[in-house]
């Protein structure tokens, strides 16, 4: 299979490159590098199959020469971050939607399957707790919720009225290696500038579902091999359970080996860490269950995991 990788060299992408690569896929990453670094992806330059092109999807012909040969795209690339949204209204809107709709032109042209990265911030404020796919009316609470939610409502478009081939896949919040943004980063950063006192956005009790990245990347796989099936796909992806911030906070610091850590919740807008911070959310993940994915650690475990991970890669810094 040749496919396509936008926003390859960022976090997830990159370990989907990984996992590409290893099950001997022919891989062409399209990246602008504005978030992911070349470092995630370099172990495979000069790999015949593997071919890297530093470009935007805010270019339709950048898209066009990195699609040219491919059958499936893994649609990654974004800004992830939903607290930009609030410093800046534009981001979300050209990031994810307007570049979204350039690719959806290009895969059009092509005739190529997609496989887009979505959030579980597109159901907002969920009253059900596990939120099913079915679940409505989406209300996101965030610009980046909405503009996510506006790229899956663009792919259903063009799978209706072009036979596009494509899977949506809502994802909770995923940790793991290579992360640079998110609540683990952002604890080690503050723990390791100051020891003593960890600054916790919000009021701690925000409770939602975490993901290793190992998982994320099996349901990627998944999907592509599903593409066939029908021309729309949707599927939550995240694990079975909660954990609030405040316990993650307490695991970094156990991890790191620091003692008499002062925490000081910042509390925030009715306890968010940020304008537009989904204070609860879960998942039901029964529907990708039945294609045959689980994930394989809970929220807890993964978080552990990521913590020790991101800390020994990032021992120098
Ligand atoms: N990390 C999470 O917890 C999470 C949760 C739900 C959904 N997602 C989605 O998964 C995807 C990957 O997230 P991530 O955490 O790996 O983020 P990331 O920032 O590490 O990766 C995004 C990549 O896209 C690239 N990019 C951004 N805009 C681009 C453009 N216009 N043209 C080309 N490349 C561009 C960046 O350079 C970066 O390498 C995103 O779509 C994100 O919305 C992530």
């Amino acid at each position: 299979m040749r496919v396509l990788v936008t926003g390859g060299a960022g976090f997830i992408g990159s370990h989907l490159v990984d996992a590409l690569m290893e099950r001997g896929e022919e891989v062409a990453v399209l990246d602008n590098l504005s978030r992911g670094r070349v470092e995630n992806v370099a172990k495979w330059f000069g790999h015949e199959r593997f071919k890297f092109m530093r470009g935007d999807l805010l270019h339709p012909s950048d898209i066009r020469l990195a699609m040219d040969g491919c059958e499936v795209v893994f649609h990654l690339a974004a800004n992830p971050e939903v607290r930009l949204g609030a410093l800046d209204t534009r981001v979300d809107y050209e990031q994810n939607v307007l570049a979204t709709y350039n690719l959806l032109e290009a895969v059009r042209e092509f005739g190529v399957g997609v496989v887009f990265a979505s959030t579980s911030t597109v159901y907002g404020e969920a009253d059900v707790i596990p939120t099913p796919e079915n679940y409505g009316p989406l209300k996101p609470i965030s610009l980046y919720g909405a503009s996510k939610l506006a790229c899956e409502a663009l792919i259903s478009g063009y799978a209706h009225m072009f036979g596009l081939n494509s899977v949506i896949l809502r994802l909770a919040n995923v940790v793991g290696p290579r992360c640079a943004h998110g609540v683990i980063y952002d604890f080690v950063m503050k723990l390791r500038s100051n020891p003593n006192v960890l600054e916790v956005l919000g009021d701690g009790t925000q409770r939602k579902s975490y993901l290793y990245v190992d998982d994320v990347v099996d349901a990627f796989l998944l999907a592509s091999r599903n593409l066939q099936q029908d021309r729309l796909q949707v599927y939550n992806v995240g694990s079975e359970d909660q954990v609030d911030v405040l316990s993650i906070a307490k695991i970094v610091v156990d991890e790191m080996g620091l003692k008499d850590v002062a925490f000081r919740c910042a509390g925030g807008l009715e306890g968010r860490g940020w304008v537009g911070d989904v204070k609860e959310m879960l998942l039901d993940v029964s529907k990708i269950k039945k294609m045959g994915w689980r994930p394989r650690s809970r929220s807890v475990e993964a978080v552990k995991l990521a913590v020790r991970e991101f800390l020994r890669s990032t021992q120098t810094v």
